[in-house]
């Protein structure tokens, strides 16, 4: 049986110029990014690439509709594209590395033959998703009111490419938002039935690392987290092959109605489900991975393993407060249609659970967090 696979060649490089240098950027090359990340890092270097900024095509998370849009307006002769940006931006870069690419709603409902056609080389600039070793797209489906993963080897990046300095300029927030979702990545694919030895090592190393910087966070403030962002993008990293090889569930899936309807940002909708989903696991079943990962957690943080998930939201709500769904905008009809679109949508993520969940379960999670 399969075990673990890691695609890219993964590249550790210490500056922007360096990079150019080393890929040998120029007209060949389609790159998506953001104008705020490119111009202070890529801008004097007057590149000959086509460049596309995402925030042209709408704000926030990327959805089929923006796919389409920059689809609709670039060259189509570009030999290499380039994602330089967020997970969002990686995200949408992946897709335009197909060959077929509109219409993107039947790409996403499998519709589509799909061929990778272009070379594919990420740049992360979050601490967050680890799209860049992931062979997963996950998009806002406009039409249908919730997100959707397209997972396939041919999503997967020929590169993936970790230049620590360009996170300096990353906003505290969406540092906080994406390293717990890397967090949210290591502890899912550590809980899923398809973890194994090798998946585990990069997920516990992953948990490891985060929780510790964070904690140098809680102990001497945000700017703690300068010196430490090169170890949360490797830890992201590792996250990411962890979870690209073994999967994430429940956390993940209960959120992707969260941040399609209310327009959550990803992290922060994955941690207002996550002690939720962790309090039912164990209320289901109380040993094994899930008794070693708290085990493992509590070691880390110095308590109790009997109130280890407090003390994980005592630690995590320094980076973003808590809500309740209903302070998000979520309504009673909310918890009973979110409910339906986990189990008509979410089955690729709902079947890496720690334990199975019925829709019942997961309306007891929703109600217990509204
Ligand atoms: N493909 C996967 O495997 C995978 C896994 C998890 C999440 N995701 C997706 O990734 C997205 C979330 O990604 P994210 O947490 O990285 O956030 P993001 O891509 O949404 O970025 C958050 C914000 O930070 C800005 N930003 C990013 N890097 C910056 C930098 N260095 N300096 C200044 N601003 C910067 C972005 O422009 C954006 O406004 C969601 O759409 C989610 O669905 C994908
Ligand atoms: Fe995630």
């Amino acid at each position: 049986m399969k075990q673990f696979m890691i695609k890219p060649t993964i590249y550790q490089i210490a500056t922007c110029e360096e990079f150019v240098h080393h890929f040998q950027l120029g007209e060949n090359d389609l790159i998506i990014t953001n104008e705020y990340i490119y111009e202070p890092s890529f801008g004097s270097m007057s590149l000959a690439c086509h460049v596309v900024f995402q925030e042209k095509y709408g704000t926030g998370e990327p959805s089929d509709e923006m796919v389409e849009a920059i689809y609709r307006d670039i060259p189509k002769n570009y030999r290499r594209v380039i994602g330089i940006g967020g997970g969002g931006v990686l995200d949408v870069t992946k897709v335009l590395a197909l060959k077929y690419i509109s219409p993107v709603l039947a790409l996403y409902d499998g519709k589509h033959e799909i061929i990778k056609d272009k070379e594919l080389i990420l740049v992360p600039t979050t601490c967050g998703t680890g799209s860049e070793v992931t062979n997963i797209s996950i998009l806002a489906l406009s039409s249908r009111g919730t997100k959707k993963g397209l997972a396939t080897d041919a999503l997967f990046a020929d590169s993936a490419v970790l230049i620590p300095e360009l996170l300096n300029a990353l906003p505290f927030r969406f540092f906080a938002t994406s390293s717990i979702d890397a967090l949210i990545h290591g502890v899912e694919s550590t809980l899923s039935p398809k973890a194994n030895q090798t998946t585990k090592l990069f997920g516990y190393k992953a948990i490891d690392m985060i929780l510790r910087g964070f904690m140098e966070i809680r102990d001497h403030g945000p700017e703690a987290r300068i010196p430490l962002l090169e170890q949360f993008l490797i830890a992201s990293n590792y996250a990411g092959i962890a979870f690209g090889n073994a999967g994430c569930g429940a956390v993940h899936a209960l959120s992707y109605p969260l941040g399609a309807v209310y327009h959550v940002p990803h992290g922060e909708a994955n941690y207002a489900m996550f002690t939720g989903v962790m309090n039912k696991y164990l209320s289901i079943k109380s040993d094994g991975e899930l008794a070693c990962l708290n085990a493992f957690i509590a070691d880390i943080l110095q308590c109790d393993i009997s109130c280890v998930y407090k003390e994980l939201e005592n630690l995590l709500n320094i980076l973003i407060p808590k809500k309740t769904l209903r302070e998000y905008g979520m309504t009673e009809a909310d918890l009973h249609a979110f409910t339906d679109s986990v189990r008509d949508n979410q089955q690729r993520l709902m079947s890496n659970n720690f334990v199975p969940l019925s829709d019942e379960q997961v309306y007891g999670i929703y109600r217990t967090l509204y």
